[in-house]
């Protein structure tokens, strides 16, 4: 009930690029947001989303986070994982154009699950470095053999706990942070803190689900209101956070 009555108040609150004045969130919602090029990424993606729909696979499950809403059983069909715990088509085409557009060279991902945001950052920037952690091995061994037969060789998956793997990340700084799994208040601004000292001028942090619960919405205003964020873009799915000291702060909410 509470992402319904958020998303109501969201579409009151929220516009398309119109009165937008900062040339910045202008050109990211016209040019990135909102651009409708049918890029030829998009098929690979199609594909792989529809092989893991098509899967007769099982796998033993390792909960981690919230676990999901309607999920049960630790034995899960790939299939039915597809459908509701593997980010949608939608997304998918977004992650993509993101990381082109910004030409990210290094990006991280909390939540690797089957694959799907992974393939597309990989997709979008072939020479780029991506990691990707997992809680559950068999989940992330899945994806894995997956994005490997898909000829992608510039992924790096690692297995743990988030909280556990961060710390041992070797790299100084990330272009790109996609927050995509363990769902709740008190675990985002947790990892939000952990991986503020990997944040350069021009790092791109996105949050999933920031109205999937009450508390999530709350760590999405806590992060908001953080002295090392500048610019914020609320597109009710996902919330897009920008660290550029030649911005005022100012928060966005975007029709997408
Ligand atoms: C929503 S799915 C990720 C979807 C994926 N990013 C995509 O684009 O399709 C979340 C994943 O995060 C994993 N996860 C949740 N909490 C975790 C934690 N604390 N440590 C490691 N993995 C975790 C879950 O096992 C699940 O596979």
């Amino acid at each position: 009930m509470y992402p319904i009555i958020a998303y109501i108040k969201f579409l009151f609150n929220s516009s398309n690029q119109h009165g937008v004045h900062s040339p910045f969130v202008y050109n990211f919602v016209t040019k990135c947001l909102y651009d409708k090029t049918k890029y030829e990424a998009y098929t690979k993606l199609e594909h792989y989303k529809k092989e893991l729909r098509n899967s007769k696979t099982t796998l033993q499950i390792t909960e981690l986070g919230e676990g999901s809403k309607t999920l049960d059983a630790n034995l899960r069909h790939v299939s039915k994982m597809a459908k509701t715990s593997s980010s949608s088509k939608k997304d998918a085409q977004l992650l993509y154009r993101l990381s082109k557009y910004f030409g990210f060279k290094n990006s991280l991902e909390l939540g690797t699950s089957l694959g799907m945001g992974t393939y597309a950052l990989a997709l979008a920037n072939p020479t780029s470095q991506i990691i990707t952690i997992e809680g559950c091995p068999n989940t992330s061994d899945y994806a894995k053999s997956k994005i490997v037969n898909n000829n992608i060789r510039n992924v790096e998956f690692l297995v743990g706990n988030f909280m556990d793997t961060i710390p041992n990340l070797k790299e100084e700084t990330y272009d790109f942070i996609f927050f995509d799994g363990h769902h709740n208040k008190e675990a985002t601004i947790q990892y939000f803190e952990a991986l503020l000292p990997k944040v350069h001028n021009d790092s791109v942090f996105v949050f999933d689900d920031i109205y999937w619960s009450k508390g999530m919405t709350e760590a999405w205003e806590y992060i908001k209101n953080h002295d090392a964020v500048t610019v914020t873009v609320d597109g009710f799915h996902l919330g897009f956070v920008f660290f550029r000291r030649e911005q005022v702060k100012e928060h966005f909410k975007i029709r997408m």
